[in-house]
């Protein structure tokens, strides 16, 4: 089939080029802009990335207009009904979804992995009792690397699975001793037979005293909502670890990176801000004054939890979340949890308000998350915790595809400058 390209003339000076068009599988098709500067002499410009594809990637597809996720060509409404978190991990980091032996053996790798390095146990410690566990997170992430010295060679395949083996089997373990540094606890060493989120929840609330028994409500809730927020395309966090690991940079640091990407309140930080916001709300009556500050553009304030760069429909994510809101607190919370009425309530005004239906602002995802987080017993500030404990997988996936191409370059992204032109240094005394 012959090549598609675009023409691109130069009115200025005349010159035109050829840019050839990668063809995509599903969704918008690329122009390989690649030669744009050596051919033409520009730069392309766009902050904020709106148009720009970064990579290729066989990972994750969304379509904003029509809502949809899919990992890996599975949709996310199926693989949250009938799937589990580390099923769809396997699911990320190898292709395919695994044969019962295959998931058993990985469960029991992810397992077996889950406990940290006792010395590890100290870096809690030196933080203030009330560090937000963000910040707990990011520095004991980006330490790992001081203990793994045999998976950090980026260049052998099997040390980057190990080091991925690692990453999603310890957050959890270290999400957890964040949580406890933070309240005066014990820390809780994982426990082998429990699942995935049940040793989580395990490892946050036992304590010593007592036996601590899993709800199964609580356990299957937070796998669901796991595996929602697994992956993403290039989301903010995850072009933050890609462009770190384009350097070699050790992947426990990219992870970190990606932690650290991911606290803001634009990103992954939103679940903790939306609870928040609807503390400040706090009833229906005050919704009109919170939608005129969201709408007034000297007002920084933004709904949290509405609006998405790429979803310009319902984020599917947040649908399957508020089916399961309800669920969960009905049976773990208060059905009638006054911040669960009024989070309808702020969604459905804001639904049939004109600002919002033309900016086509919905629900994403971090909208109703925080409020099971919440019948959970899981605090506020530890919901980006959780955010980022599931993405992991995500983040490892993507940090594996890139590294794993064969003519993987570093980022270098350009810009456009509007500085001072050259001028000469003046000494202090005639400034
Ligand atoms: C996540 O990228 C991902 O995939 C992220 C994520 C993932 O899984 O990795 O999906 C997770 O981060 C979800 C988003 C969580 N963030 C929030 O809920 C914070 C509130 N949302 C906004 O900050 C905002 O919507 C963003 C950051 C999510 C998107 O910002 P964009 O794409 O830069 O959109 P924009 O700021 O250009 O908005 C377009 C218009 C603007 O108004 P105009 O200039 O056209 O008049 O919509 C307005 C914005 O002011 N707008 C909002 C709004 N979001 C956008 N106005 C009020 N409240 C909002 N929430």
């Amino acid at each position: 089939m012959a090549e598609r390209t675009v023409t691109v003339t130069d009115n200025t000076s005349g010159r035109q080029i050829e840019l050839p068009i990668r063809r995509s599988v599903q969704g918008p098709d690329a122009v390989d802009i690649g030669r744009f500067f050596r051919e033409l002499g520009y730069f392309t410009y766009d902050p904020g990335f709106l148009s720009t594809a970064s990579c290729h990637s066989t990972l994750t597809y969304l379509d904003g207009e029509q809502g949809q996720l899919m990992y890996r060509g599975y949709p996310i409404e199926q693989l949250a009904v009938k799937s589990s978190f580390l099923e769809v991990a396997y699911l990320m980091m190898y292709g395919e979804l695994p044969t019962g032996k295959q998931l058993e053996d990985f469960t029991h790798i992810i397992v077996h992995h889950s406990m940290i390095n006792e010395a590890l146990k100290s870096f809690f410690r030196g933080f203030y009792h009330d560090a937000h566990p963000m910040a707990i997170m990011v520095g004991v992430v980006g330490s790992l690397s001081a203990f793994y010295h045999d998976s950090t060679d980026i260049n052998n395949a099997s040390h980057r699975e190990i080091a991925a083996h690692r990453m999603i089997a310890k957050m959890p373990t270290i999400a957890a001793a964040s949580y406890k540094h933070s309240i005066g606890e014990p820390q809780v060493y994982p426990v082998n037979s429990l699942s995935y989120t049940g040793n989580l929840l395990h490892m946050m609330f036992s304590i010593p005293c007592e036996e601590y028994v899993v709800d199964p409500v609580a356990e299957q809730a937070l796998d669901l909502i796991f595996i929602l927020h697994i992956d993403h395309e290039q989301n903010a966090s995850t072009s933050t670890v890609r462009l770190a690991g384009s350097s070699g940079a050790n992947p426990f640091a990219c992870i970190a990176s990606g932690i650290a990407a991911l606290w803001g309140p634009a990103h992954g930080g939103a679940n903790e801000a939306v609870l928040t916001m609807l503390n400040e709300i706090g009833d229906v009556k005050n919704i009109p004054g919170f939608l005129a500050r969201a709408k007034d553009k000297k007002d920084p304030f933004r709904l949290m939890g509405f609006g998405h760069r790429v979803y310009k429909n319902y984020d599917p994510r947040a649908r399957i979340i508020r089916e399961m809101c309800h669920k969960v607190l009905s049976q773990l919370g208060d059905a009638n949890d006054p911040m669960f009425e009024l989070a309808l309530r702020l969604e459905e005004i804001a639904l049939n308000d004109d600002y919002f239906i033309e900016r086509k602002l919905y629900p994403n995802v971090d909208f109703y998350s925080g409020l099971i987080y919440k019948a959970l017993g899981i605090p506020t500030n530890m919901f980006t915790v959780m955010f980022a404990i599931a993405r992991t997988v995500g983040w490892v996936a993507q940090w594996m595809e890139m590294i794993g191409e064969e003519n993987q370059r570093i980022g270098r992204p350009r810009q456009l400058y509007v500085g001072p032109t050259q001028r000469d240094y003046v000494p202090i005394d005639r400034r």
